[in-house]
C-alpha cells in the first residue's frame, strides 16, 4: 500500500466549508480597516532571520524556541543566507515601510494585512497552531495617543461587526526606555529572594526577560505575580500621560476597557500601550497588540513611532463558532444543464451552453460523465440548484433548451417547465431567477 500523507502536526487544511467564515470575517476587517484609511500590503512568508531576531528579541519563546529559519540555498558565490518563515508580521511591515521610503509619505501610514500565514514551531494543541494566520493593522509615523485608541476602537468594531459582542480589551502601559529599566530592576528586587521558590521558567525568565515573570500560568507563582510592583505605578511622567490620554480617547470610541496591569506581551519590541482581547472560553488572546515606537531603529530606519495589532483569524473564527454565529450561506447554484443523448452532440451543446451561462457570471453546473438521464436529473435535484437546464433531441433540433424549475413543488407540470431560445437563455434566467 503506498503511503497516506497527512497534514504536518500543528498545520491544518482550511477546508470548503470553512471558507465561508473566512470570507466573511475578512470582508468585515477589510472594511473597517479601510474606513478608518488603512491601505493593504502584502510582504514575503521569508525574511532575513535578522529582521526577527533583532526586534522581537533574542531571549523571546518567538525567536528562541518557536522560529522556524534555515539556511537558503547557496547563492553563485557560495554565500548562503539564515533566512525565517515569518514568525509574526510587524518587523516585516517596518522592514518594507524603511525599505520603499514610506516615511517621505505625509504620516502617519496606516497598513493592515490579510489572513497572512505566521508560523511558530509551538506545542500544537486547540487554538495553538504551527501555522495561522493573522489579520493586523500598523501606523507608523504618529506617537499620539489618539492613534492608540483609533486602532483599538477599529478592532472592537471590527469584532461587533463580526458578531462578538461583550468583549472586553484588556490595556496596559509598559513604559518605555526611560522608566521601564529602574521598574525592571525594582521587579528583580523583588524577586530575587522568592526565585528558589518559582517555576523553572520562571527562573529563566528572570535572567532573560523579566516582564515575563508577571505573564507565568503556574498556580504557586500566582501570589509572587499578585503582589509584585506593577508598573502602571511605575512609569514616569510623559508615559503616565500618555496612558491617561489613551483611556479619555478610548471612553470616547466607547470600547469597553479593562487596565489590566499584567499584559506585558511575549515580543520585546513593545513600549508604552499593549492591549490584548481574550476569549472569555478558553482563555487565549484573540489579538495582542502595542505600541512599538523603537522599532523602526533597530531596523536601521530614524526614530518612528509606531503601534499595531495581530489578530488570529483561526481563534476568532472558532468563538464565531462557539457563539453560534453563521457566515451568510455561499451563492447556490442557479443552473444544472443535464444532456440527454448518447451521441457527442449532446453533451458538446451542454458544455456550450454552461460555458454561456458562466461567461455571464451565472453559477453553473453540469452532468459529467455521460450518466444516464436519470442519474442525471437526479444530480441536477441534489445541487440545489434552483433550475436544470434540458438538452434533448428536441431541444438541440429546435435550438432551445427546457428550463425546469427545480424548486416549484406543487406548480403543475406545463408551468414547472419552460422552453427557451438559446439565444434567449440568459434574459430569462435573468427575468425568473
Ligand atoms: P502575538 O500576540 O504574538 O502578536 O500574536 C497575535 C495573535 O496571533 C494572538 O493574539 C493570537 O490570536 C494569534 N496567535 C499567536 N500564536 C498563535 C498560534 N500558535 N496559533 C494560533 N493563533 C496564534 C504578534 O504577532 C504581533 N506581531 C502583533 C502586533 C502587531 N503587535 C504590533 N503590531
Amino acid at each position: 500500500m503506498p503511503e497516506q500523507y497527512r497534514t504536518l502536526q500543528g498545520f491544518r487544511d482550511i477546508l470548503p466549508d470553512e471558507q465561508p467564515y473566512w470570507r466573511y470575517f475578512e470582508k468585515i476587517a477589510a472594511e473597517v480597516a479601510e474606513t478608518y484609511g488603512y491601505r493593504r500590503i502584502e510582504t514575503p512568508t521569508l525574511e532575513e532571520t535578522a529582521v526577527f531576531r533583532k526586534t522581537s528579541g533574542e531571549g523571546t519563546d518567538v525567536v528562541e524556541h518557536e522560529m522556524y529559519s534555515f539556511d537558503d540555498r547557496a547563492d553563485k558565490e557560495g554565500r548562503r543566507q539564515n533566512i525565517a518563515l515569518r514568525p509574526e508580521g510587524t518587523a516585516s511591515v517596518v522592514r518594507a515601510y524603511l525599505e520603499h521610503g514610506m516615511f517621505k509619505l505625509p504620516q502617519p501610514v496606516k497598513l493592515y494585512y490579510m489572513s497572512v500565514p505566521i508560523f511558530r514551531h509551538d506545542k500544537p494543541q486547540a487554538g495553538r497552531y504551527r501555522e495561522h494566520h493573522q489579520f493586523g493593522c500598523e501606523v507608523l509615523g504618529e506617537g499620539d495617543p489618539a492613534i492608540d485608541a483609533e486602532m483599538i476602537g477599529l478592532l472592537h468594531q471590527v469584532y461587533t461587526r463580526s458578531g462578538l459582542q461583550r468583549l472586553r480589551v484588556h490595556i496596559n502601559s509598559i513604559g518605555d526606555q526611560n522608566c521601564r529599566p529602574q521598574y525592571i530592576q525594582k521587579l528583580k528586587e523583588y524577586y530575587r529572594p522568592l526565585l528558589e521558590d518559582c517555576c523553572e521558567d520562571c527562573q529563566v525568565r528572570f535572567v532573560k526577560n523579566p516582564l515575563r515573570l508577571l505573564d507565568c500560568k503556574m498556580p504557586q507563582d500566582q501570589p509572587k505575580i499578585a503582589a509584585a510592583p506593577r508598573i502602571t505605578d511605575n512609569l514616569c511622567e510623559p508615559c503616565r500621560e500618555h496612558f491617561e490620554a489613551v483611556q479619555r480617547f478610548l471612553e470616547m470610541y466607547q470600547v469597553p476597557y479593562i487596565v489590566d496591569k499584567l499584559i506585558v506581551r511575549g515580543l520585546d519590541y513593545y513600549t508604552r500601550t499593549v492591549f490584548e482581547v481574550i476569549s472569555e472560553d478558553n482563555k487565549l488572546a484573540l489579538n495582542g497588540g502595542g505600541r512599538y515606537d523603537g522599532l523602526a531603529e533597530i531596523l536601521g530606519g530614524q526614530p518612528t513611532p509606531g503601534i499595531g495589532f495581530g489578530l488570529g483569524v483561526e481563534r476568532v473564527i472558532q468563538e464565531m463558532k462557539r457563539r453560534g454565529i453563521e457566515p451568510p450561506t455561499e451563492e447556490p447554484t442557479r443552473a444544472f444543464v443535464v444532456y440527454f443523448g448518447k451521441e457527442p452532440k449532446f453533451k458538446d451543446a451542454a458544455i456550450q451552453v454552461c460555458a454561456q451561462l458562466r461567461h455571464a457570471g451565472i453559477k453553473a453546473e453540469m452532468s459529467y460523465g455521460n450518466r444516464s438521464n436519470k442519474a442525471q436529473m437526479k444530480q441536477a435535484n441534489n445541487s440545489g440548484a434552483v433550475r436544470a437546464i434540458i438538452i434533448g433531441e428536441d431541444e438541440l433540433a429546435g435550438g432551445f433548451v427546457s428550463v425546469k424549475n427545480l424548486q416549484a413543488e406543487g406548480m403543475d407540470t406545463a408551468s414547472k417547465q419552460a422552453q427557451v431560445k438559446r439565444e434567449e437563455l440568459i434574459d430569462y434566467l435573468c427575468q425568473h431567477g
